[in-house]
This record gives C-alpha cells, sequence and structure tokens, in this order.
C-alpha cells in the first residue's frame, strides 16, 4: 500500500487506518516532511517529491498493490513550481504510469465536490483532470470526492476553533450563509479501507457528512463545541480573501484564498451512496464530533 501526502492531515489518518486494518503502509512524504509522519511502528517511508521524474518514483511503487493518492496543494507557490498544474495534474499523470508500469492494481484519489473541468476555479479544474486522468488508466480506481474533511490535526476547522479561543471572537466570512458539509476524517478512512480492500472499484462517490450547514452555523457548533458565546466577528468576503492570501500557509487564517472561493461556492451532495458502499452505518454528525475531540477547554 503506498500513501501519498501521507504527512499531511488527511494522509496521516488514512496510513494509521490502513496500518490498523493490518496492510503494510509505505508513505510517500517530501524529504523535508519525513518528521510529520504519524509516529506508527511498520510504517515505510518514500521520501520523494511527486514532480520528480517517473523514474525516481518508480522504486517508491515496487512491491505495492494500492495506492491512495492524497497528496495535493492547498495554495499554489508559482516561484517553487508547486502549481495545481504540476502536482494535481502533471504529478497524476506520472505516479499513475508509475503505478501501471509497477504493477499496481488499485488506485484511489482523494477529490473534492465541485471539482469540473470548466470550472472558473483553477483548483477545481486540477482536480478534475486528476480525476479524469485516473478514471482513464489501466488500473482499478476510485475517486472520493469530498467535502470539508475535518477532525484532530486538521488546518481549516480545527485551526478555527484555535483562532476562535484565542481571539474570543466568532468569524463569519460575508453572509456566511453558503452551504458546507463537513466530513470527519474517519469516515473518509473507512472510505479509503473500503476502496482499497476493491469494494469500490470504478466508482465516483461523493463524500460528505450528514449535515449540510450554513457555514455561519457551522461555527456556531464550533463555538459551543469548545463551550464559548463568542460575540461574531462578520468579516466580508474582499478583505478575508485578501488576508488568506497575503497569509497563505501560515497558519494565521484556516483556509487559503483557494480553499475560500471553493468554500464559498457552497458545495454539496447526497452521500448515501457513499455511506452504502464504504460500509458506514453511522456517519458521524458535526456537532457531536468536533465535541469530542475539542472539547472545551
Ligand atoms: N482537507 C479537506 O477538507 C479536503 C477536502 C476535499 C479534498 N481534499 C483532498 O484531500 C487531499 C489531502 O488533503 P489534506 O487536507 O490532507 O491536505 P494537506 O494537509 O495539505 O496534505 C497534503 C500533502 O500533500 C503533500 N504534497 C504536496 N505536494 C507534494 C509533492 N510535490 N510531492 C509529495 N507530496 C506533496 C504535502 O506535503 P508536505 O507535507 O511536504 O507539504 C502534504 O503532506 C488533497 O488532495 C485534497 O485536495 C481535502
Amino acid at each position: 500500500m503506498l500513501i501519498t501526502g501521507a504527512a499531511g492531515f488527511v494522509g496521516r489518518h488514512v496510513a494509521v487506518g490502513l496500518r490498523q486494518a493490518g496492510y503494510v503502509v509505505r508513505c510517500l512524504v517530501r524529504p523535508g516532511s519525513v518528521r510529520r509522519l504519524p509516529r506508527l511502528a511498520g510504517l515505510e517511508i518514500a521520501a520523494v517529491d511527486l514532480r520528480a521524474p517517473q523514474a525516481v518514483l518508480a522504486p517508491a511503487l515496487a512491491g505495492v498493490r494500492v495506492v491512495v493518492h492524497a497528496a495535493g496543494l492547498r495554495a499554489q507557490r508559482p516561484w517553487r513550481g508547486e502549481t495545481f498544474a504540476a502536482v494535481h495534474v502533471d504529478a497524476t499523470a506520472r505516479l499513475v504510469e508509475a503505478a501501471e508500469a509497477a504493477g499496481v492494481e488499485r488506485f484511489v484519489l482523494l477529490s473534492c465536490l465541485g471539482a469540473a473541468p470548466d470550472s472558473d476555479l483553477a483548483y477545481l479544474r486540477s482536480k478534475a483532470q486528476a480525476e479524469s486522468i485516473v478514471q482513464q488508466s489501466r488500473l482499478a480506481w476510485t475517486v472520493l470526492r469530498c467535502g470539508l474533511i475535518y477532525g484532530p490535526g486538521d488546518g481549516r476547522v480545527t485551526r478555527l476553533a484555535r483562532w476562535m479561543r484565542w481571539f474570543g471572537r466568532t468569524p463569519v466570512v460575508g453572509d456566511g450563509l453558503f452551504l458546507v458539509q463537513p466530513i470527519a476524517v474517519g469516515d473518509v478512512v473507512a472510505g479509503c479501507v473500503a476502496a482499497a480492500a476493491g469494494r469500490l472499484e470504478q466508482r465516483t462517490l461523493s463524500a460528505g457528512g450528514p449535515d449540510v450547514l450554513a457555514f455561519r452555523d457551522m461555527v456556531e457548533l464550533l463555538a459551543a463545541a469548545i463551550d464559548r458565546r463568542l460575540p461574531l466577528l462578520r468579516i466580508p468576503v474582499g478583505p478575508a480573501r485578501l488576508l488568506a492570501a497575503a497569509c497563505r500557509l501560515s497558519g494565521v487564517i484556516p483556509w487559503t484564498a483557494d480553499e475560500l472561493q471553493v468554500m464559498m461556492r457552497g458545495y454539496t451532495c447526497d452521500p448515501r451512496e457513499y455511506y452504502e458502499a464504504a460500509g458506514l452505518v453511522r456517519p458521524l454528525p458535526f456537532s457531536a464530533a468536533v465535541r469530542a475531540y475539542l472539547g472545551p477547554s
């Protein structure tokens, strides 16, 4: 089993979930990110940048039967060669080719709700292109189109809760009426485990959580989970975007400018097919889940 992005939020949870399901797990990480891998016995490490040529990727795929591709960019940094085109599209194409050459059986791609080849947002276009590369490959494939994923260690919802504790405010972007459908990371891991076992082959599934919430209701639930009654802080869309762009991945703002744009489109889905396929009987409701792991401080 090879997991890309294994030092990232979702990849770390997937690595742990697959290891606990009994798989031999190899984590593909950029050399500088090895220290952020989960501390878990028996994880193999392939320290490679996915933008490397196929020949450099090949050893990471030796002996691998399933690839879970959870690497991705939250923001572009063109001056470092980190663009959606380079990482989501070109690197996925090389990884798929290398996987085909190595005799990999299955390929699982983490994509997102709203991915579309004709989207006006570069992020969503690049995810759609990645989907199509995977779907047209010779491998058995699964595409999981996820809504906002949250859980311990995420850089969005959890960071927002931390921000709320620091600043004593509940921030609402714009009118806060755009919809979100947050899904607990454990419920995404369940899908990856099912896909790794071959139960979701040749399927593109929309993985949203059980609650469709207006953004402002989501932050209210978050405030309740950390047990605070916090005054609202309204942030107009323009300044929110500027701030997110200026702070990029600094961690000060929970969303990058690209993520904010995608989120504000309010993509939701009917996740029942996903739950059924992944064997998820009780997907976690947002309120109970964040209360359980964020709790009052
Ligand atoms: N989180 C969500 O709400 C959400 C929702 C829908 C879909 N998704 C998708 O799920 C996947 C994982 O998201 P996430 O939240 O876990 O993001 P994340 O925490 O930013 O993790 C992404 C990982 O990808 C790695 N990566 C980026 N460029 C790479 C490269 N050139 N070579 C090797 N690794 C590279 C990063 O490595 P470094 O650690 O070295 O930077 C990082 O560890 C992404 O594809 C994302 O589009 C996420």
